[in-house]
C-alpha cells in the first residue's frame, strides 16, 4: 500500500447482500471503489454481530485491492493473527476497546498490517496524541457504531483537529458513518481521504444491476472532490 491523500471510496460490505460477499467485492470494485471496508461486530463492543476471521479469509480472493477491516469488537488483541492471517491490509481497532491500544496497535503493526484507530463520536481527537507515531490511519466515527444507514454526526472539528495534528505524516483520515453526496464534501474540506460509504454506496443497486454501484461511488468521489475545484 503506497500513501497518497488521494479521495478514496471505500464501501462498506454491512450494506451489501450477506449471502453473496464474493460477487458483491467484485462488483464494486469493478465499479470503481478503492478500498473494502469489512465491518466486523461482536455484540459485545457493539450491539450489533456481523462475521469474523473466516469470512474475511472467504472474501479475500475476490478482492484486488485493499481490504481495511474495521474492528468493532473487545478485546481485540487475541484476534488480530486470525485477522492478518485472513488477509486483511488494515486492522482498525477502537480505542474504546480496551485500556492497551499501545500494545493493541503494536500487535497489529507486527503482523505486517496497516494499524488503524478508531475513535467514536465521543472520543476527542486529542486521544490519537500519544499514538501519532504507531498508527497508518485514523478512523474517525461519524455515527455510533453497529448499524449501516444511520445519520451522520458533525466531527468536522476534530477532523480538522486532527489534520492539524497529523501533519506531513503518511497517515489516513477515514470517515466512517453517514458518508453520502452531502456529507462528503463537509468531511473533505475539514481533511479526511478516505471515504467509507455502506448504504450511500449500495443503494439501489445488485450484483445484477452493479452500474448503480458505479453512479453511487462516482457521485459520493465528485461531490468530495468538488471542494478543491
Ligand atoms: C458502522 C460501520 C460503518 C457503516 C457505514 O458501525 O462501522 O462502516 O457500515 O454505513 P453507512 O455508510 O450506511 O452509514
Ligand atoms: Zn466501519
Amino acid at each position: 500500500m503506497t500513501f497518497d491523500r488521494k479521495i478514496k471510496i471505500a464501501p462498506s460490505i454491512l450494506s451489501a447482500d450477506f449471502a453473496n460477499f464474493g460477487a458483491e467485492c467484485q462488483a464494486i470494485e469493478s465499479q470503481g471503489a478503492d478500498w473494502v471496508h469489512v465491518d466486523v461486530m461482536d455484540g459485545h463492543f457493539v450491539p450489533n454481530i456481523t462475521f469474523g476471521p473466516a469470512t474475511c479469509a472467504a472474501i479475500r480472493p475476490h478482492i484486488k485491492g485493499v481490504m481495511d477491516v474495521h474492528l468493532m469488537i473487545a478485546p481485540v488483541d487475541p484476534y488480530i493473527d486470525a485477522f492478518a492471517k485472513a488477509g486483511a491490509d488494515v486492522i482498525t481497532a477502537h480505542i474504546e476497546a480496551g485500556p492497551h491500544i499501545h500494545r493493541t496497535l503494536q500487535a497489529i503493526r507486527a503482523t505486517g498490517a496497516k494499524a488503524g484507530l478508531a475513535l467514536n463520536p465521543g472520543t476527542p481527537a486529542s486521544a490519537v496524541e500519544p499514538l501519532l507515531d504507531m498508527i497508518d490511519l485514523v478512523c474517525v466515527m461519524t455515527v455510533n457504531p453497529g448499524f449501516g444507514g444511520q445519520k451522520f454526526i458533525d466531527m468536522t472539528g476534530k477532523i480538522a483537529a486532527l489534520r492539524a495534528l497529523i501533519g506531513e505524516r503518511p497517515i489516513h483520515i477515514e470517515i466512517d458513518g453517514g458518508v453520502d453526496p452531502t456529507t462528503a464534501p463537509l468531511v473533505a474540506r475539514a481533511g479526511a481521504d478516505v471515504l467509507v460509504a455502506g448504504s450511500a454506496a449500495f443503494k439501489g443497486g445488485s450484483v445484477d444491476d452493479p452500474n448503480v454501484y458505479g453512479r453511487n461511488i462516482r457521485t459520493i468521489r465528485e461531490a468530495a472532490e468538488g471542494v478543491w475545484t
